[in-house]
């Protein structure tokens, strides 16, 4: 689930390049007195945009409440409070009313394959949005380079050799996550493959697996996959995320770092295999290269996944498996007496008590329990 932050949002907002591209997008779709979802409507911007450019009724849908707190005030602010609901709930879990004649959403993040992104869609698809009704984004589009990136290359790998120290048990992990990065359109090592198109009035699998095949046209080092994505919002209106952009969008573009800068040379062929997986509701990332010289020699080979890129812990290995018996702890038992409790419908203050009657050692005075007991209540949205 992505936690952003109001400054957060105001990044986004900032970014002209997407907000003109969408607000273009709703005036195009928008039909006078129509019916808009805005989904993860954060503080409320793409609601606002339908409301000026003539929907009749919004559908505001944000599962960050302080997000949507600031957007109900704005709503207010601007005169547009009597033409939004505002649902703080995953969309998956709204039922409208009437469908919606658009809906609206950017639930990417650095890409498109993110969080419940394509489940969240292809569900409004389906369920929330009206025959011959209208989704933006219509489509993005996949694309796929290697790229000189040294600095932050160095960023990731440098600190783990100071002072003679032998610190490279973090490099294993370093090398198998994923980053923003914001590219300069001549580090890019070999021209760009498309690799995927995302359609959204169809797509129904999260997944993504692509190859693509790359031919350095000089002599480069490169330090990793370089990835971003164009889009088209509605017919005509988009905008790109490529390497280069001037300022650099919000969503800047995703690197997939090699274990170590590798050079190229004219001609030599690379091949980059990139997966999105979900596992158990979050991306499991994976990306292999292999790199060619002209007459087929193998120059380098790397297998690379953000599996890898978590320290497994030999207890997280051993609970997985299916033979395992959990032991109760003590904090289990708190927890197990705290949702109990919640479930009684008692206020937070009495469960505050109780907690520290039976467990003193955990919850020493009623702040330590009541924090314990709000994050219950927000890990379950009590
Ligand atoms: C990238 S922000 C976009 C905010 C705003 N719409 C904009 O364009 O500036 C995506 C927001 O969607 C929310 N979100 C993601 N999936 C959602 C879902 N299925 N239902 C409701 N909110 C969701 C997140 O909490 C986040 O605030």
């Amino acid at each position: 689930v992505d936690e952003y932050s109001i400054g957060d949002f105001g990044h986004m907002i900032a970014d002209r390049v997407r907000m003109d591209a969408y607000a273009a997008a709703l005036r195009a779709a928008i039909t006078p007195g129509c019916i808009v979802a805005d989904i993860g409507a954060g503080t409320g911007i793409l609601s606002f945009i339908a409301c000026r450019a003539g929907a009749g009724h919004v559908h505001a849908i944000e599962t960050n409440e302080e997000a949507l707190e600031v957007a109900r005030q704005a709503a207010a602010a601007n005169g547009f409070a009597d033409r939004i609901t505002f649902h703080a709930l995953p969309s998956t879990q709204v039922n409208l009313p009437q469908r919606a004649d658009v809906i609206v959403s950017d639930l990417r993040g650095v890409l498109p394959w993110h969080a419940q992104h394509l489940k969240s869609i292809a569900d409004a698809r389906e369920r929330l949005l009206a025959p011959g009704g209208k989704l933006i984004p219509q489509r993005d589009t996949l694309w796929v380079s290697c790229a000189d990136a040294e600095e932050t290359h160095a960023s990731m790998f440098e600190p783990w050799a100071l002072d003679g120290f032998d610190l490279r048990a973090a490099c294993d992990i370093v090398a198998n996550r994923w980053r923003k990065i914001g590219v300069a359109a001549d580090k890019l090592v070999a021209p760009a493959a498309q690799a995927a198109t995302l359609d959204y009035t169809t797509a129904d699998s999260p997944d993504l697996s692509v190859r693509v095949e790359l031919v350095a046209p000089r002599a480069a080092t490169a330090h990793g996959i370089v990835a971003w994505f164009d889009t088209v919002l509605a017919d005509g209106i988009g905008f790109s995320n490529a390497p280069g952009g001037d300022p650099l969008p919000v969503y800047g573009q995703a690197f997939f770092p090699w274990p170590q800068a590798t050079t190229v040379a004219p001609g030599d062929a690379i091949t980059v295999k990139l997966r999105a997986d979900v596992v158990r509701g979050t991306y499991v990332w994976s990306w292999s290269t292999s790199i060619r010289d002209a007459s087929g020699a193998a120059k380098a080979d790397y297998a690379q996944s953000t599996f890898k890129g978590f320290p497994l812990s030999p207890h997280l290995m051993r609970s997985q498996q299916e033979s395992y018996v959990p032991q109760v702890t003590d904090e289990a038992r708190a927890d197990l007496a705290a949702l109990q409790s919640i479930a009684q419908g008692l206020p937070v203050g009495h469960i505050a008590e109780l907690l520290m009657q039976e467990h003193p050692a955990l919850f020493p005075d009623v702040k330590e329990a009541l924090t314990r007991i709000g994050m219950l209540c927000a890990r379950y949205r009590c």
